[in-house]
């Protein structure tokens, strides 16, 4: 591009840059909801790309290492989507994040931001990591040997960990002091993708008309992970929400504190519906309309899931009542 200064290595060069581009350049005016829509569709990219291969490795390897070749082809168009999301959305996210910041976007710009900004490198480490992510979910999954297994359930959570690592590296807990918000936020994203994954492929999968083995221990994993998990997600949420509010008013008097008494609710509720499942249904498995009912709410905690996923993706991209 003609005029164009040498590449520096530092944010506010750019920017200075770029506001002198700007006068030459298209004015594309942006929302900050669709930077909202964009973390949507990452989060829910990752939960299902990391999700599937957390179900056939740890929550239901029964049911996967016996499942039809029609069960396999789920989960395939399962991860297959989880790559297309994160892959298109973490394009939408840099381009609304600079079309934010400047009100334009231009090619040399995005080339610029990607290359020299924090959020530029995670969003490209990321991008390389979801193939190598997807592919790890289910090789040696379904192999005989249980020491190939367990070796290639640590190569994939090593490759999960990372890439939603880059998120955490880039989130409102990485502006923190310290840490251990960041480490703390890793947790909370890890936990979350498990349960919300495994809720996710095993109500979309067509196993409600029988009462096999593999589902009923898939079933029990399935709860025993679901309390771990969500302990985990309401001690690491509770503890970034505190991080970030500290004065109780700023819990209904900010955008910010809004959105999480939303998601906390949407939270609650899908607990609920797990409690019951896991005191009422669950013993009564041997009954058909039990199976089928438990089948109805694990589709309606899915449902509730996204809506927890949108509330975050809202809460994300809100500026946090502190400076
Ligand atoms: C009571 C329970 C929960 C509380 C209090 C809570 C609170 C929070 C807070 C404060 C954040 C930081 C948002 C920011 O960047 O400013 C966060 C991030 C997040 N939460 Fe939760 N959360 C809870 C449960 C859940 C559940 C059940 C899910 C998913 C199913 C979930 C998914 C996420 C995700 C995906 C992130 C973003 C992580 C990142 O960008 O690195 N959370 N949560």
């Amino acid at each position: 591009m003609a005029g164009v200064p040498n590449r520096t290595h530092h944010v506010r060069t750019s920017t200075i840059y770029l506001v002198e581009v700007q006068r030459s350049r298209r004015f594309i005016p942006v929302t900050i909801s669709m930077l909202a829509l964009a973390k949507t569709l990452l989060f829910t990219g990752s939960v299902l790309l990391i999700g599937a291969g957390v179900f056939v490795r740890f929550t239901g390897p029964d049911l996967w290492r016996t499942s039809s070749p029609a069960l396999r082809r789920r989960f395939l168009i399962g991860i297959a989507l989880g790559a297309v999301l994160l892959f298109v959305a973490s394009g939408l996210d840099i381009a609304y994040t600079i079309r934010n910041t400047l009100g334009f976007l231009d090619q040399s710009m995005a080339t610029l931001y990607v290359s020299d900004t924090r959020h530029g490198r995670a969003v490209s480490l990321r991008v390389i990591l979801i193939g190598a992510t997807a592919g790890a979910a289910f090789v040696g999954s379904r192999h005989p040997n249980s020491t190939v297994r367990h070796l290639t359930n640590v190569g994939f959570a090593v490759f999960a960990t990372v890439l939603l690592g880059t998120f955490s590296w880039i989130s409102h807990a990485a502006t923190m002091n310290g840490t251990v918000p960041m480490i703390a936020d890793l947790v909370h994203f890890s936990a979350a993708v498990s349960w919300a994954g495994s809720v996710i492929y095993l109500a979309s999968l067509p196993v409600w008309t029988e009462n096999t083995a593999p589902l009923q221990t898939t079933l029990l994993r399935l709860s025993s992970l679901g309390l771990i998990t969500v302990a985990t997600l309401f001690g690491t949420g509770i503890y970034a929400g505190f991080l970030h509010i500290q004065d109780p008013d700023l819990l209904m008097g900010s955008p910010y504190g809004r959105t999480l008494i939303i998601k906390v609710l949407l939270v609650i509720s899908i607990v609920m519906i797990a409690t019951l499942n896991r005191f009422w249904l669950l013993p009564a498995l041997q009954r058909h309309d039990a199976l089928h009912r438990l089948g109805l709410f694990l589709r309606l905690e899915s449902v509730l899931l996204f809506g927890v996923l949108v509330a975050t993706g809202i809460l994300s991209t809100t500026a946090v009542p502190h400076s």
